[in-house]
């Protein structure tokens, strides 16, 4: 009977956030139209991703962005689809793309309470070759009654009311926390819908994976450099962890919080803040750390505590299960 139940209990992400947002009695479905806005840019990605060989979609766009990267034809798209999915919603007021240089700020007639920081297409260097990429976002509450303005966006990470990520691979699985924990989501493409298929995902409190670019080690400060060294020589006498880096971060991070284990993006002397940016790629993802029992350091302080003075700002990370981040955390600690 249960198997049957569970089959036709459709436990689609619509109506989980609904149920959710019962604790919210104020809350007049806002959340759910914009998140249902979000859903719709996720599902063509997906799609998008899926046949992107077949429908010229690989290759490069011929523009740069305001990192200084090429933007690949799959950069834009996904871009152009989630702004205008956003602005549709009427639920929104501010939006910052890693692919735009300024903000978008919402048309009077069309505007809501929350501003939207969103990665369109993270891991593009690997659409081109199939392997695994992905969609980042965080959302914050923005106060209605005044002019929004650029300061409403710059807010720390703990100010953030929810954060997810898609990831397009083998399964198209939307990640999502409103602050009660993390649920995770599959795509069914034969119902258009996203079933829960992870419910209330915890990350062990210790792993045995640890993920950084090995490439960029001669460039690592010392805590950095001694922690690897931990990883691979360990003095306890325990085994080495296996490295595992996939070089897109939101297969990084999924990978890190089913499985445990330790996510690095560190300060390098070619970049003293890093590669990863703070709104769109290390808030969301330390945001959904913490919601899971594992947590986000910046080499400095907790992750969600910086406070980012430009959209596009930079910062080392180090995320992933409790006890491994402690460790760094030490290591930094003792260095100071
Ligand atoms: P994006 O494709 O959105 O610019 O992000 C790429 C990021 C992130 O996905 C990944 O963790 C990191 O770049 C990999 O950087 P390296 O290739 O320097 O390791
Ligand atoms: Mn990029
Ligand atoms: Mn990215
Ligand atoms: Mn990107």
């Amino acid at each position: 009977h249960t198997a049957d139940a569970q089959r036709t209990d459709l436990m689609t992400i619509t109506r989980f956030v609904l149920t959710q947002q019962s604790n919210h009695p104020e809350s007049r479905g806002d959340f759910s139209i914009l998140l249902s806005h979000i859903v719709l840019g996720c599902k063509f990605v997906c799609s998008a991703v899926s046949k992107a060989g077949l429908a010229k979609l690989i290759g490069l766009a011929g523009e740069t962005n305001v990192q200084g990267e090429e933007q690949k034809k799959l950069d834009v798209l996904s871009n152009d689809v989630f702004i205008k999915a956003l602005v549709s919603s009427g639920r929104t007021c501010i939006l910052v793309s890693e692919e735009d240089e300024e903000a978008t700020f919402v048309e009077p007639s069309k505007r809501g309470k929350y501003c939207v920081v969103f990665d369109p297409l993270d891991g593009s260097s690997n659409i081109d070759c199939g392997v695994s990429i992905g969609t980042i976002f965080g959302i914050y509450l923005v106060e209605e009654d005044q002019e929004p303005t650029i300061e409403d966006v710059l807010q720390p990470g703990k100010h953030m009311l929810a954060a997810g990520y898609c990831m397009y691979g083998s399964s198209c699985t939307l990640v999502l926390s409103t602050g009660t924990g993390v649920n995770g989501f599959t795509l069914d493409p034969s119902l258009g819908e996203f079933i829960l298929t992870h419910p209330d995902i915890k990350i062990p409190k210790k792993g045995k994976i640890y993920s950084v670019n090995e490439g960029n080690a001669k460039n690592w400060d010392g805590p950095t450099t001694k922690y690897v060294e931990k990883c691979k020589f360990p003095k306890d006498g325990s085994s080495p962890k296996s490295l595992r880096y996939i070089g897109s971060m939101v297969a990084d991070v999924h990978r890190t919080l089913l499985y445990g284990g330790i996510f690095l993006y560190p300060a390098d002397k070619k970049s003293p803040n890093g590669k990863l940016r703070v709104l769109y790629e290390v808030f969301p993802m330390s945001f959904l750390m913490e919601q899971a029992g594992g947590q986000a350091f910046t080499g400095k302080q907790r992750a969600l505590d910086l406070v980012p003075k430009k959209l596009h700002e930079r910062s080392p990370i180090f995320l992933g299960s409790y006890d491994d981040v402690e460790e760094i955390k030490a290591l930094y600690a003792s260095e100071e």
